[in-house]
């Protein structure tokens, strides 16, 4: 599994967020569009960051009544966005309205219930009323969300493992709270973990928004951190095709210099071709990693 990058274009003008997004078209996919720049600009800003080449999140996080929701939602189907928040804490009922109202009119539109906030912490749930711990929290609402239907989630990377075991593994889980080790505590986002680790926690994406907007080259730090994604990406995949191998060769006796050419995927330090099973089962195709 990959982890993909999406920006949180958090900045004050089209302005400041231009020259950002054209260094990063072409490498970069997904961009954000939060509360400041939609509330500024509104949806031709959508259209224009879509018209650039880049996917579009929509991060409005929509709470209401069921109706006004669904509303909002077919009302926001017309815009070029591929995914769209709303909050998981509206309850079944509004997020099925909602889901129901994605499905008739866009209905590749990925919506996510957004689960407890990354800047939430047990103190500040307690002071809400909510007793849960926040991993709790998030996954009492993330498995109402897969029932009323929604594909995707919004949690910090702390609750993906126990997300993965909890719901469906095609639900998607895109994880804000997004910070390097030296960075942790820093600001408002309380639940957090840096890019490689959401990644080899099994996050789908990663939402990260000042780490890169205040870097001194914005677009470099972007390219850093898809760099850093695609290394575990990388060593995931080695080290599941790795897992795989060992079973081909306990028990061989032959030496057999051909080995690598009869298991390709696996690595040269596996099977080296001192010896070699017989016969050759064809490789396992390996799980993937975060599978329940
Ligand atoms: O700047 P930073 O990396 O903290 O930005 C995180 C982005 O993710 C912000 O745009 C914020 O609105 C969004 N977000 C979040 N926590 C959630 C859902 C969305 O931080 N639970």
């Amino acid at each position: 599994m990959s982890t993909d990058l999406i920006l949180a274009l958090d900045v004050p003008t089209r302005e400041e967020a231009a020259p950002i997004l054209r260094q990063l078209r072409g490498s970069l996919k997904w961009v954000k569009i939060g509360l400041q720049m939609f509330t500024a600009y509104g949806p031709d800003y959508v259209r224009a960051v879509a018209g650039e080449g880049f996917d579009v999140f929509l991060d409005l996080k929509l709470h209401d009544i069921p109706n006004t929701v669904a509303k909002a939602v077919g009302a926001l189907a017309s815009l070029p966005i591929g995914m769209l928040t709303l909050h998981a804490s509206g309850g079944r009922e509004m997020m099925a309205a909602a889901q129901k109202a994605a499905a008739q009119t866009k209905p590749g539109l990925l919506l996510l219930g957004v689960t407890v906030l990354t800047s939430t912490n047990r103190a500040g749930l307690v002071e809400t009323g909510v007793a849960a711990t926040p991993e709790a929290q998030v996954s009492r609402l993330a498995r109402l969300a897969n029932e009323a239907g929604l594909r995707g989630l919004v949690c910090s990377p702390l609750e993906v493992p126990v997300l993965r075991r909890e719901i469906p593994t095609q639900i998607q889980l895109v994880t804000p709270g997004i910070r390097s080790s030296a960075d942790a505590g820093t600001d408002d986002q309380k639940r957090t973990m840096t890019p490689a680790q959401a990644a080899r926690a099994g996050s789908n994406y990663i939402v990260v928004g000042r780490p890169i907007l205040k870097a001194p080259d914005p677009a470099a730090a972007a390219r850093a951190i898809m760099a850093e994604l695609a290394s575990v990406s990388a060593s995931v995949s080695a080290s599941a095709s790795t897992s795989a191998c060992p079973a081909l060769a306990p028990d061989c006796s032959a030496p057999a210099p051909d080995c690598s050419a009869l298991a390709p995927d696996c690595p040269a330090p596996v099977c080296p071709a001192p010896v070699c099973p017989a016969p050759f089962a064809p490789l396992p195709s390996a799980p993937p990693p975060f599978e329940n």
